[in-house]
């Protein structure tokens, strides 16, 4: 199969990386590093979650985020809203497109939510309606794709079930969710293949975290596969809070380095992007989890 000329990159380093953080960061550091990503030419950002503040601290602050953000035309700014109530805060806050997120495994659906994988399915049905009415468009996200933190292997029929399902309650894009890293190159073929029988391939896309070092190989499997969206974290922020030892998303600039090596379209400039995922590590006083990043700034010094 060809590769895709163009890739969509989703940046998820303010939401999927801070979320995950261990010290508070300020409204107006996470303002900035959503100004920074946009000005690097990212052209969809994940800015934060209307989730519940006791359950994940560090996106309390969200409506916030967006009130300060500089908005730039054609730059989608997406929140996680799990449920009515999220939904509802998102909508006070401006917000024009959210991502709903499920899991395949029930053991993950119960720490992550807090409900089975049916109970959350069905409680994105009132979500999907409201968001019609207001003419948000819902992303949706399935976790633990190619591994379960708690159950550990998962079934790819189990996932295209789940991914079928939100597709066909409106979700335009279902993003597969490599929550723990441990998938492969080749786990990773199999399961577009079986998922793909039920969702389009271009309305799928791949979430990649690097615990395993996989995520840059799964995501050349997944171009393989006619997948032409990728999340990915700046500096490779985070983790999952619920997915103990899980590190962050693959790093963005890493992916850009490989697309840009590929000749793959994507409008990101690569130095703007290292000096945003630089900015915020030293604001966070942690290393760069770009291997990219970290190459290109040793020869600078
Ligand atoms: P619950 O305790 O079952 O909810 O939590 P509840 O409806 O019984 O409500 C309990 C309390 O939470 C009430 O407040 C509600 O008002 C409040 P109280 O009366 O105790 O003061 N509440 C909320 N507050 C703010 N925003 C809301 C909200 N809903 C209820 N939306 C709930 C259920 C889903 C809320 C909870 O489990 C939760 O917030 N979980 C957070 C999960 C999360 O954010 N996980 C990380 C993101 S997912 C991820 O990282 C994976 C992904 O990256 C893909 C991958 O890598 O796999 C997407
Ligand atoms: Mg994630």
């Amino acid at each position: 199969m060809n590769l895709p000329t163009s890739v969509r990159l989703v940046e998820v380093g303010p939401r999927d990386g801070l979320q995950n953080e261990k010290q508070p960061i300020n409204v107006a550091d996470k303002v900035r590093l959503v100004d920074d990503l946009s000005a690097a030419g990212l052209s969809y950002i994940e800015v934060g979650s209307f989730v519940s503040p006791k359950w994940v601290p560090q996106m309390a602050g969200s409506a916030e985020v967006f009130a300060g953000i500089a908005q730039r035309p054609g730059v989608t700014y997406a929140a996680l809203t799990p449920n009515m109530k999220g939904f509802e805060a998102a909508l006070a806050a401006g917000v024009k497109e959210v991502a709903v997120f499920a899991a395949a495994s029930e053991a993950f659906s119960q720490k992550n939510i807090n409900c089975s994988i049916g109970e959350s399915l069905e409680r994105f049905l009132p979500l999907m309606d409201a968001a019609r009415q207001h003419d948000i468009r819902v992303r949706g996200y399935v976790s633990c794709v190619l591994g379960c933190p708690y159950e550990g292997e998962v079934d790819a029929l189990q996932v295209a079930r789940v991914a079928r399902d939100l597709f066909a309650m409106g979700c335009y894009e279902v993003s597969l969710g490599d929550t723990i890293g441990t998938g492969t190159a080749g786990a990773t073929r199999r399961l577009i293949e079986t998922v793909a029988q039920y969702v389009p391939r271009e309305r799928l896309a791949g979430h990649f975290h690097d615990t395993y070092g996989q995520a840059l190989a799964n995501i050349y499997a997944s171009l393989l596969e006619g997948i032409a969206v990728f999340d990915s974290s700046v500096a490779g922020l985070g983790g999952c809070p619920y997915a103990k030892g899980a590190t962050g998303n693959v790093a963005t600039e890493d992916v850009l380095y490989l697309l840009n090596g590929l000749g793959i379209e994507t409008g990101i400039d690569l130095q703007r992007l290292i000096a945003a995922g630089e900015r915020i590590c030293s604001l966070l006083g942690k290393d760069n989890g770009s291997r990219v990043a970290k190459s290109f700034l040793a020869k600078c010094q």
